[in-house]
């Protein structure tokens, strides 16, 4: 923890450094990691940094709800976005997932610009020379998005590939450096509530990516229902961080023949694929007690009247990846 900060304090240094008088806008996803990277750049610039969170429509049950009072509670400035109807219409039809990232990725970065322009001005106005924004990227994800010298290039993560070629925009980013335990360590240094610091990683293109075909509003009411019945008996049954995390996956395309009640019923299959890492470099396919998967099985075939079957997904990475687009 002497190391962790040490770095924290380095880090204060550098964005200091970087950001002079400037001000500096920070994209709060929601998770751990851009939660760390925006208390450490708050202690360096104080209230010249502006905290914006996106609700872009495919966020789960409840959460953006969440996300404002815990928020609320640790930064000073937080600027809650909807734009739900922009993300949405841009997704439409939509299918392939490395286009699905871009277009998320693409109208983050739009509505981050118009965030600024709101919060500070217009910036050709020469209000400002540099717009800083602060991103939450971790050591994996430049090595993913192949960031790095010698390293491949398996998904272009929105925060690292997939940015427009006019972006307006400076990167500041305090985690490159880091592994997600480290962040936590962090986050514990900094004083950031235990449910900031250890809820499970959830990626920025959030329900979009675990929607296998086109992104619907429908289709993300269905997938929200199962998957917040799924979160809650995990947490119900402790195992919240035994697990990396557990995404639900719509197989959207999908229909297969069921039987409930007299009738036969043609739904859609949901993929429960919980999984343990150390780092998401690197995972196993959890073996969740099965009274555990039981329940959840039960109550979403019950629950959630589009869905007619439940299956486990039992693939490590590799040579599966995690989320499944
Ligand atoms: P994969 O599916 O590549 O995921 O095994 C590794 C970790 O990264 C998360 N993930 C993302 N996070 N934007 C993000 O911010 C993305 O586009 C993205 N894709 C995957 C995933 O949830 C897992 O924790």
């Amino acid at each position: 923890t002497w190391t962790m900060l040490n770095i924290v304090e380095e880090q204060v240094e550098a964005i200091r450094e970087q950001i002079g008088e400037g001000r500096a806008i920070c994209a709060l996803s929601g998770g751990v990691d851009s939660a760390v990277a925006a208390a450490i750049v708050q202690r360096a610039i104080g209230d010249r940094l502006t905290c914006v969170y996106v609700d872009h429509g495919m966020m789960r049950l409840g959460e953006t709800e969440q996300v404002r009072s815990d928020f609320e509670a640790v930064f000073d400035t937080l600027d809650v976005v909807d734009a739900a109807d922009q993300f949405l219409g841009a997704l439409e039809g939509v299918v392939d997932p490395e286009e699905k990232r871009k277009v998320i990725g693409r109208e983050f970065i739009r509505t981050f610009e118009a965030a600024e322009v709101r919060v500070f001005g217009d910036l050709d106005s020469g209000a400002q020379a540099t717009a800083y924004l602060v991103q939450g990227t971790l050591y994996p994800d430049v090595v993913e998005s192949g960031g790095g010298a010698g390293t491949s290039n398996i998904k272009s993560h929105h925060n690292v590939g997939g940015l427009p070629d006019d972006l307006a925009f400076e990167l500041v980013e305090p985690l490159r450096t880091l592994f997600k335990d480290e962040v936590r360590l962090v986050g514990e240094q900094l004083g950031l509530p235990s449910t900031m610091v250890w809820r499970q990683p959830f990626p920025g293109p959030g329900l979009g990516i675990r929607i296998i075909g086109e992104v619907t509003r429908e289709r993300l009411d269905i997938l929200r229902q199962a998957d917040a019945i799924a979160r809650e008996e995990l947490t119900r049954a402790g195992l919240d961080r035994d697990i990396w995390q557990m995404p639900v996956v719509l197989l959207a395309d999908v229909r297969s023949v069921g039987v409930q009640g007299d009738g036969r019923t043609y739904g859609h299959p949901v993929v429960i694929r919980p999984v343990t890492s150390e780092d998401a470099m690197t995972a196993d396919w959890a073996r969740l007690p099965y009274d555990v998967l039981e329940r959840i099985s039960t109550r979403i075939t019950n629950e959630v009247a589009e869905v007619n079957r439940v299956t486990l997904d039992v693939t490590s990475k590799p040579p599966g990846t995690i989320e499944w687009e």
